[in-house]
């Protein structure tokens, strides 16, 4: 199958004109742009988006009902790490629901929007990874770039080709066969197993516990004192203790 790629300097937000773009009947399936000026993170937060970062969007339907899409964020965690690691051979885990770290570090994330049809569910993936960033990242920030932790340049290109390589082959698996089939995957890269969290958010009590992987459908398992929990992604805010 063919897809439709856009390369813009300068967007809002790769999402937020993807969906714009769509909306207008335009048939973009990816969107990548250099920078942005309103970039999105999680839970309503800021995405600062310089150049030398990436910034890519990719829309695609699903076959099921937009409830299936509830592990969509950890699947693309997945191909974005994989992505990394094979253009710059570096060792990518991830942090639940959605960060990938290195040398636990953040170096990317991932929001979704999801749209929801008649006929099937729709999504917008969207991917930011901290390309170069170099003399802008200062030793003590809890995030990194790859420049900074290889000490060479990454090919933007290249990566971005990985990427939507990566990110064809994982959304296929899941849409066929569910987050099930990744669990495997998922545990190898988890940075939390095992560590003391404490989850939060919006109308939920605050969870304390020990962080025990993923469940097939990709919540996150923690042992309290009261039992297991299991948390949904959503607008949950997550730290170690
Ligand atoms: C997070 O960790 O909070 C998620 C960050 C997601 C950033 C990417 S950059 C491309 C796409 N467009 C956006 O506005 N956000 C995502």
């Amino acid at each position: 199958s063919t897809a439709t790629l856009r390369v813009e300097r300068e967007v809002d937000s790769t999402n937020t004109r993807l969906a714009a773009l769509r909306a207008g009947g335009e048939a973009v399936d990816i969107l990548l742009a250099e920078a942005q000026s309103a970039g999105r993170g999680r839970r309503g937060r800021r995405w600062i988006s310089p150049p030398g970062g990436l910034y890519l969007s990719l829309y695609r339907r699903f076959s099921g009902p937009v409830r299936r899409l509830e592990a969509l964020g950890l699947v693309a965690g997945l191909a974005g790490a994989a992505a990394i690691e094979r253009c710059c051979g570096l060792r990518a885990g991830l942090k639940w629901p959605n960060d990938i770290q290195i040398d636990g570090r953040k170096v990317a994330g991932c929001l979704i929007d999801l749209g929801g049809r008649r006929d099937g569910a729709s999504a917008i993936i969207g991917i930011g990874i901290n390309v170069d960033f170099r003399g802008q990242t200062a030793p003590d920030q809890p995030w990194t770039d790859l420049a900074t932790t290889t000490g060479q340049a990454t090919d933007r290109n290249r990566l971005a080709a990985a990427l939507i390589d990566q990110l064809a082959e994982d959304l296929d698996t899941f849409d066929d066969q569910g987050f099930a089939a990744m669990q495997a995957r998922w545990a190898r890269r988890d940075v939390l197993a095992g560590c003391a969290v404490l989850a939060s958010g919006p109308g939920t009590t605050m969870i304390r516990g020990q962080a025990q992987g993923v469940d097939e459908s990709g919540r996150l398992l923690i042992q309290t004192p009261q039992g297991l929990r299991r948390l949904h992604g959503g607008e949950i805010s997550l730290r170690t203790n």
